[in-house]
């Protein structure tokens, strides 16, 4: 009898390990409920009744991680998954994608299962609210603030590490948030290459917790918000800790609705030639604790396979369009370099500084000798500008506005034709990590082929940065020097021809 009851009991337990390997390797349950949810805005009337669900659902996740710290469902191991320096390493931490193009699908993911961690935690009505900041009417719209709730020093959405000016009321700058940037990319990915014009990101061929081929909305406004709001936000490896991240990334989720919506050309990687996107699968955990994995294309519509959409998905039509530079997605091109700049470190500062790039002379291209060269075919090429090797050892906490031969006397704003991009720091390489990509990039076509109309494109051009952070809520006169929490280096900028 109690030789049976034993090895009746190692079967059970056999069984059970099963069933949870079994569990781990299972595809999650995302039946939407018919009623589709509404994602509202935080300064709605419902997403002030949603807040209120969100800061009780926190501090009860709080409270799980306190009990039990190897609790999945508890928010420091949630906030662990996205990136952590706590060691050893428990199951699914530091998954986060940045700099490719599962950046998009894999935080569609982790939002998703936290809002429903969130949900049993607090109120079976609970939505996840969006942060909505972009595309403001001035520099002090009330958009750019935090939301109210997460000033209030005695909410459990309050975090006393971030940028005291955001704290206190102030500003995310204008040119942080704005959205014609990334909307007017039309293709999702312009492959392994020349990704700096792409709306998504680098086509990777498998996941990276942290490449450098950023796309246009995970530049802007995604890792300038987290600059800006600085803090835990400024470090993916606490980012996820401060209970303002979710709503950030809810807005940054929407917008890629937003995307989606404004059409002419824009798709998601749903054609064959992404089966690695559409099949790569991440995993999570539900509110039950539960192991299981989604893939890209379990989540392409978020209403009809994951039940939820946003209260508004409108942002203003972009001005123009962007495409790849090249004609096929997969054509690897020789980027010629026409300018460098490599002797030495340039550091960045609280204040603006400028430097001088010298331009190579680039032999002129063979012209057909029965035909004059027409004259549009300069501007048939496209640049890329590359700042490589940034290091620093905290996050600056501010961006740099980066301008090319702006003359003097011209007020340096990012509407300028001289505006070649901003400088964010977010996911990209610090003094503390080793073997991490550090190289921002940006299309610069326009810029330079403005300064070969006006005959500027030859000896040295200047590169002129400018510190932009939050505006304190009571700003006097235009500060000419910004607080930096940190200085950052670049260690080489170079432009380059990529066709
Ligand atoms: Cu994975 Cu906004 O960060």
């Amino acid at each position: 009898m109690r030789r049976i009851s034993q090895s009746a009991v190692v079967w059970i337990l056999l069984a059970l390990a099963l069933s949870i390997g079994a569990e781990a390797q299972s595809k999650c349950v995302v039946k939407p409920s018919r009623i589709i949810r509404t994602r509202p805005n935080a300064t709605s009337a419902n997403g002030t009744q949603q807040l209120q669900w969100y800061a009780q659902g926190v501090k009860a996740m709080q409270q799980r991680s306190t009990t039990n710290p190897n609790d999945p469902t508890g928010w420091t191991y949630q906030a662990a998954m996205h990136g952590t320096y706590t060691t050893p390493v428990k199951p699914l931490w530091n998954t986060c994608q940045h700099g490719n193009y599962f950046f998009l699908s894999w935080h569609r993911m982790y939002l998703y299962f936290f809002e429903r961690i969130v949900r049993a935690n607090s109120n079976a009505g609970f939505n996840l609210p969006y942060w909505d900041y972009d595309n403001p009417t001035s520099a002090t719209d009330p958009k750019l603030q935090l939301p109210s709730q997460f000033r209030d020093t005695s909410s459990s959405l309050y975090v006393s590490e971030r940028n005291p000016t955001m704290n206190a009321g102030g500003y995310l700058p204008v040119g942080d948030v704005g959205t014609d940037y990334s909307m007017k990319r039309i293709p999702f990915t312009c492959g392994a290459t020349n990704w700096s014009s792409s709306f998504g990101g680098k086509l990777v061929p498998a996941p990276v917790h942290f490449a450098s081929g950023f796309g246009a909305l995970e530049s802007l406004p995604h890792n300038a918000v987290h600059d800006d709001v600085g803090g835990w936000m400024s470090d993916p490896n606490t980012a996820a800790q401060d209970p303002i991240f979710w709503l950030h990334h809810s807005n940054i989720d929407r917008l890629w609705d937003a995307w989606v919506k404004l059409d002419a050309g824009r798709m998601d990687p749903t054609d064959p030639t992404y089966t690695a996107w559409l099949d790569q699968k991440f995993y999570f955990f539900d509110e039950k604790a539960n192991q299981c994995y989604l893939t890209g294309r379990d989540i392409l519509k978020d209403a009809a396979q994951l039940g939820y959409k946003y209260q508004s998905i409108t942002v203003p039509v972009p001005s123009t369009k962007v495409n790849c530079p090249g004609r096929r997605l997969t054509a690897t091109l020789t980027p010629q370099l026409v300018a460098e700049l490599t002797q030495g470190k340039i550091s960045l500062g609280p204040k603006p500084m400028t430097h001088q790039l010298p331009v190579k002379e680039i032999a002129p291209e063979p012209t057909p000798k029965t035909r004059k060269k027409a004259p549009a075919a300069a501007a048939s090429h496209h640049y890329v500008i590359s700042f490589d090797d940034i290091d620093f050892d905290k996050n600056p906490g501010v961006g740099y506005e980066v301008y090319l031969n702006l003359p003097e006397g011209t007020k340096p704003v990012p509407t300028s034709p001289y505006y070649i991009g901003t400088l964010h720091f977010f996911g990209l390489k610090h003094s503390h990590q080793e073997s991490h990509e550090s190289q921002l990039q940006f299309d610069a076509t326009n810029v330079v082929n403005l300064l070969k109309q006006r005959n500027q494109w030859k000896g040295q051009i200047n590169v002129t940065y400018v510190p932009v952070g939050p505006r304190p809520p009571k700003a006097t006169a235009a500060a000419q020097e910004e607080h930096v929490a940190g200085t950052a280096t670049i260690g080489k900028v170079s432009i380059s021809q990529v066709d």
